[in-house]
């Protein structure tokens, strides 16, 4: 079992960012916290002990939240924790200081993502990011004092704006994880719609990922590392996952389930959720997409007779490999393109 927690709070708003976070609520900061516990607690109560091997508390920004606020989260959950369970919190430099560093590592976090997306301060402001490069490098250097092994950066590339030296930097840093997001336009934010922002040729993601892959290995579209998040892994092998807060997504053996997106209607019923049954059809398309676009792979008894003489000719042209009965993609980057050209 995985768990992901939702932290719906930032201190401004980026201009890409379409995902659930509020600038302005932090006054109920401390009602959503109470509201994750009484959810949290109902989500545990029929769940195995030392069943949980992997935790992802992301946002919005976690690292508005003082580690004294998570406290109770910990205390609650420390008994369904395996031994050595991956416990990863996304941060963002201006609020990751030392101090709060400290206090997550003391709750037990393994493992700092940081909101990076890059060290150039022009690129930084295009992007509408509310810190600079120094202060970047800052945070990260913390967190290694601090004695967080796992160390990942999360950088946004494709863009028309990009500078090489992001990657220079990147990979001299004592980090062992990269996650590289292609700049997508998303709606409801400034950048929708301005196509001239975006770099979309191939040749732009091919080199990035081949630079980013000299130092640490791919083993998924946008994610490189000598260490391999459990966490992420166990999402492309389609395991079950509580989606604890406001915007958050659950998912156990057929069922999806989201919790209000709301932070208002969150707090006053933790407990209430859409829940979105996936046929066995839904599942089994889902689990060519996932696993083709990571080491993961896809097992050949989930194809159709029809798919497998695809998948047969995808593995004479080379794009696949085949290897105990389970096959794996070649070339991340077209894995939505081999995964269509399968299931059409
Ligand atoms: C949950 S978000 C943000 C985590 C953290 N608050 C931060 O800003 O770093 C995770 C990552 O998604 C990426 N991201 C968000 N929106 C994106 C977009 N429109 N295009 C590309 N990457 C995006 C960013 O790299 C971001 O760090
Ligand atoms: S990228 Fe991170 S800091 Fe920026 S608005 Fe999105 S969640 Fe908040």
């Amino acid at each position: 079992m995985l768990l992901y927690l939702h932290i719906p709070f930032c201190d401004s708003k980026c201009h890409y960012c379409a995902f659930n976070s509020y600038v302005d609520k932090f006054h109920l900061k401390k009602e959503y916290i109470k509201s994750v516990t009484i959810q949290l607690k109902k989500e545990l109560e029929n769940l195995e002990k030392k069943s949980i091997k992997s935790i992802f508390i992301g946002g919005g920004t976690p690292s508005t939240v003082e580690p004294c606020s998570y406290e109770e989260f910990f205390e609650t959950i420390k008994p369904y924790l395996k031994d050595k369970a991956e416990i990863t919190s996304e941060a963002n430099p201006n609020s990751a200081t030392l101090d709060w560093l400290k206090g997550m590592n003391n709750l037990g976090v393994t493992r700092i993502s940081f909101g990076i997306q890059s060290f150039s301060e022009k690129k930084l402001k295009i992007l509408g990011r509310n810190h600079s490069s120094r202060q970047a490098l800052r945070a990260i250097e913390d967190a290694n004092r601090v004695g967080f092994e796992n160390i990942s950066i999360d950088l946004i590339y494709a863009t028309t704006f990009d500078d090489e030296k992001d990657l220079k930097i990147a990979l001299e840093l004592p980090i062992n994880h990269i996650s590289s997001y292609a700049l997508t336009l998303e709606e409801n934010t400034p950048f929708f719609g301005k196509n001239e922002l975006v770099d979309e040729s191939e040749k732009c993601s091919r080199e990035f990922i081949e630079k980013i892959s000299s130092n640490f290995p791919q083993y998924e579209i946008s994610n490189f590392g000598t260490y391999q998040s459990v966490h992420n892994l166990g999402y492309w092998r389609g395991e079950d996952y509580l989606g604890i807060g406001s915007g958050a997504v659950g998912f156990k053996k057929d069922k999806r389930y989201y919790p209000s997106k709301s932070i208002e209607e969150y707090i006053k019923n933790p407990l209430k959720k859409e829940v979105e049954v996936l046929t066995e059809e839904n599942l089994r398309v889902e689990r060519i997409f996932l696993g083709l676009r990571c080491i993961v792979g896809v097992d050949l008894e989930v194809f159709t007779q029809k798919e497998m003489q695809k998948v047969e000719l995808l593995l004479k042209e080379r794009k696949l490999t085949c290897k105990a009965n389970r096959v794996y993609n070649n070339d991340f980057l077209v894995a939505d393109e081999i995964a269509l050209y399968i299931i059409s």
